[in-house]
């Protein structure tokens, strides 16, 4: 079997924090290195790294001989149209600085996430296509289709093996999100855990596209193991996992914790939702790596709510 040796960046994220678990647990903890800007207080290799600092990034991976870069640095949707530059700054040179890697040789292959948020308002709205109008409003989304095409830009014309999904919102009891329009379905469950009631800032009916981490983790790496040539897709795969309102993910939340309550306060993130797809379509991405979600709604519900519970008891 090959010896990969695989550097996380943004590590410290809600996805960084559970794929590095995950990919420890597969390949040993000395093979996969975690890095982020914040220090990361865990055992095995890491590094304070700034993903924007290109010879910093080529040490790291010098100094481990890392052949795979998994680079979830960003800021994420909300985060980003409070500083509009910044996020344009961080998400496109943080991506830039992986594919100059790959391109010189030094790296074997690259996971760079995209977002539902690549489509926008002339979007079909519902069981949206791999190949359709997009038209993103936000800089988050601006950022995420400009990475997509220069991916596969470097792909076809350098043969850098960079591979990428269109995440769904993604809600996880492990690791908190930080700073999406989707954080709403994981603050849901903290606030009815503890408080019993939710002040959501999405309207009640805005659906949205979301996924359970677990089958994130699961789809990220059946994509990267998946052989290149059955891959037909090098910009960004739709995924999807279920789709739901904030009124039909309370409703499943009222059957399991009595007398939950929730109120909407719709502010600007519920803009940035509108504009998104409700539904997509990931036909492409069954049919290319055998990619299926496990989790419903109910599902979901039930596992966050006891795992929620567990972790903030012995918190
Ligand atoms: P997150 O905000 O939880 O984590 C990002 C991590 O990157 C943080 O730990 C942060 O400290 C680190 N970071 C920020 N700037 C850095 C820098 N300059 N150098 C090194 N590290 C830096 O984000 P996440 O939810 O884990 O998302 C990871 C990726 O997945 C992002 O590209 C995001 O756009 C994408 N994504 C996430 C979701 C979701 O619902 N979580 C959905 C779609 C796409
Ligand atoms: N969950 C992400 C966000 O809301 C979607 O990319 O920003």
């Amino acid at each position: 079997m090959e010896n990969k040796r695989i550097l996380i960046v943004g590590a410290k994220g809600q996805i960084g924090s559970e794929l590095l678990d995950y990919l420890r647990a597969k390949h040993g903890t000395d093979n996969v290195i975690g890095a982020d800007l914040r220090t990361l207080h865990i055992n095995g290799p890491t590094e304070v790294l700034d993903v924007m600092d290109f010879s910093a990034m080529r040490a790291v991976v010098e100094k481990y001989g890392i052949t795979e870069i998994y680079l979830l640095a960003a800021l994420l949707s909300a985060t980003a149209e409070k500083k509009p530059e910044f996020a344009w700054e961080l998400n496109m040179k943080g991506l830039f600085n992986a594919l100059n890697l790959a391109k010189e040789g030094l790296i074997k292959k690259i996971f760079w996430p995209s977002s539902i948020a690549v489509f926008g308002p002339g979007t079909p709205q519902e069981n949206t296509p791999q190949n359709t109008i997009m038209d993103p409003n936000t800089v988050y989304g601006i950022s995420k289709l400009a990475g997509e095409r220069w991916c596969e830009y470097y792909h076809n014309k350098f043969g850098v093996d960079v591979r990428s999904l269109r995440y769904p919102g993604l809600i996880s009891w492990k690791s908190q999100p930080g700073g999406g329009t989707t954080d709403y379905a994981v603050e849901i469950f903290y606030e009815a855990i503890q408080n019993g009631n939710y002040t959501c800032f999405l309207d009640k009916n805005r659906e949205l596209p979301m996924m359970y981490m677990s089958d994130a983790i699961r789809a990220t790496v059946q994509l990267m193991e998946a052989p290149a040539e059955k891959l037909n897709i090098w910009s960004s795969y739709n995924l999807s996992g279920i789709s739901f309102t904030p009124e039909q993910i309370a409703m499943a939340i009222a059957d399991r914790i009595n007398n939950f309550s929730i109120d909407y306060k719709p502010d600007f993130r519920d803009k940035i939702a509108q504009s998104w797809p409700s539904s997509i379509n990931d036909d492409i991405a069954k049919a290319d790596w055998n990619w299926k979600s496990e989790f419903n709604l109910d599902a979901i519900v039930k596992d966050m709510i006891t795992n929620l519970t567990n972790k903030l008891q012995l918190s």
